[in-house]
Parts: structure tokens; sequence; C-alpha cells
């Protein structure tokens, strides 16, 4: 077996914590695996995934060693692995396209995604990228209401060939008609949004399952998140939390015993608690 080649659409936080339990895992076996919940699928292990592509449009990621970008800033995810070893794959510049928010010119640099000035690549060279590089997974980390930009990639994986993880709330795997053409062509796609390993949307389910199992009524629930990396600032452009609030509506609505009435689950997202100028620096 040969390793799992992916590509990484935007070399945020959530990329810097994967390459790193790639890297972290390498030196563990199935007895020390904290924080996995299988070590091993299909005779797969952690250390058998390869980043062979990587896209982004920061100025301090983009034509650095992934190994590197993972840790530029803005990233500010826990380093529980700082010795990620260089791979020689360089961040590439992707299609900025809405990805970039006009609010997130108001914030300073360390806060905030600073656009790099190198030229664009358009379709046929993001293809040719993922063809040359023997990408066989492309993993989408876009920030929250990339409509178009995740289109776009999608669109690209399509044209290579490739598999889509849409690990973002923009209905790619969820929408019939995208899905079928991913079906067509015999490509998987799998989406759409993750979870955090034990955040707030997982929380809220498993009690909302539990009340269900307890015969406990449940007439209303809200979820308050709050955070203080890009993710968040990004969100602070509510027009861009919608796809966020349905899906995770949706994530607690499905396991309640009847469905709540509309307004009876609030997931409202509380970026910055006490103003932006004193958030507290907080990442998953
Ligand atoms: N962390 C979690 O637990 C979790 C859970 C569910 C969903 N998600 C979603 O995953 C996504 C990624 O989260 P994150 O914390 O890594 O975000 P992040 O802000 O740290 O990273 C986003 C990255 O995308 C890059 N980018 C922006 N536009 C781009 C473009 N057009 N092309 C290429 N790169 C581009 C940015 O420069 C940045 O590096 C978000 O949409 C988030 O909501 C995260």
């Amino acid at each position: 077996m040969h390793n799992i080649r992916i590509g990484i659409i935007g070399v945020g936080n959530c990329a810097s914590s994967l390459v790193q339990g790639i890297n972290y895992y390498r030196h563990k076996d199935s007895e020390d695996a904290i924080g996995l919940m299988h070590w091993e699928i299909g005779g797969y292990k952690p250390c058998d995934i390869e980043v062979v592509s990587a896209f982004d449009i920061d100025k301090r990621k983009v034509g650095k060693d992934t190994a590197e970008a993972i840790f530029a800033e803005p990233n500010c995810t826990t380093v529980f692995y700082k010795d990620v070893r260089k791979i020689g794959i360089r961040v590439r510049m992707g299609k900025i396209m809405d990805g970039f928010s006009e609010h997130m010119r108001d914030y300073d640099d360390k806060y905030t995604f600073v656009l790099a000035d190198e030229p664009e690549p358009d379709m046929g060279e993001v293809v040719r990228v993922l063809k040359e590089s023997g990408t066989e997974i492309l993993l989408n980390y876009l920030p929250v209401g990339s409509e178009e930009a995740t289109r776009f990639y999608a669109e690209c994986a399509l044209e290579a060939g490739v598999a889509f993880v849409n690990n973002m709330p923009v209905f790619i795997a969820s929408d019939p008609a995208w899905a079928k053409r991913f079906e067509e062509k015999n490509i998987p796609i799998i989406g759409d949004d993750i979870k955090a390993q034990l955040g707030a949307t997982i929380t809220h389910r498993t009690l909302t399952d539990l009340f269900k199992k307890r015969g406990v009524k449940l007439e209303r629930t809200y979820q308050l998140n709050t955070g203080g990396n890009t993710d968040f600032l990004n969100m602070l452009n509510r027009i861009r939390l919608l796809s966020k609030k349905e899906s995770k509506t949706e994530a607690v609505q499905s396991v309640a015993a009847k469905r709540l009435d509309d307004g009876a689950h609030e997931p409202g997202v509380a970026p910055f608690s006490g103003g932006f100028p004193q958030f507290r620096r907080y990442c998953h």
C-alpha cells in the first residue's frame, strides 16, 4: 500500500493540527495514541498520510514549506509537535475569491489574513498541480462563508479526478446536484463541515441525545461559541455565518427526539466576548 496523498486548501489552524498530528503519531503506537478515535482504518495509520500539495493566500504562508507555514501567523493553535519534518512541499498561491472578507482588513496583521501579492492561479493551473503532485484527496479548510472559492476548488477536484473532503459549511456533499457530479465520476466526496474533537457542538449533541434516552423533553436549547482565532474573526461578518448556523443547528436537530421549532435552537456565536481588543486568544 502506498501513502495516502492529500492536498490542503487553507493552511490555517485546522491544517496545522492535522500536519502536526501526522508527525506526532509517527512516534506512537496504538496503546499510546491519545486523541484518536481509530488508530488504524483499512490498514492505514496516521503516518501513512502524506501532504503533497497545499494552497493558501496569506503572504506569510505562500512560498514556504508546508512544515513552516503551519506555524506562521495568524495561526495560533496549540503547538503540540514542533519538530514537523520539512517535506519540500511549498504552499502555492490560491485563488482568493470570497475566501477573504473585507472586514478582515480592519485588524492587526497578527490576528488577520494578509494577502500575498503572487499571481492567482486559474482552474487549469490548480488542476495541473493536483495531477502532477499525485494528490488523491483534497481537503477544504477555507474560512466560513467562502461559497465561491469552495465551489472553485470542488470543481478543480472534479476536473483532476481527486476526492474532496469538505471540512467547512458550504454545502457541497450535502447538495444532491454536487454529490451526483462526484458520483458520476466515481470520485468520493465527504462533508460538509467537521466537528472539533470535543467542542461545543458535539457536547450539545451528546446532551440532546442523552435527554432523548432518559425521557427528558427538550423544549429550547442554545449554544454560545467563544473564540479568538481567525475562524471566529472571519465570522464577525454575520452574513458569512449563515451556513455555519445551519450546519450546527442541524447537527443538534438530527439527534433530538422531536424536531424543535424554528428558533428553539440557537447556536449563537459570540466570537469575541468583551470586544475584540480584550479577546482572549483561545484555540482548539
Ligand atoms: N476547528 C474546528 O474544530 C472546526 C470545526 C468545524 C469546521 N471548521 C471549519 O474549518 C475551516 C478552517 O478552520 P481554521 O480554524 O483552520 O481556519 P483558519 O482561519 O485558521 O484557516 C483558513 C485558511 O484559509 C486560507 N485561505 C483563505 N482564503 C483562501 C483561498 N481562497 N484559497 C486558499 N486559502 C485560503 C487562510 O489564509 C487561512 O490560512 C473553517 O471554515 C472552520 O469553520 C473547523
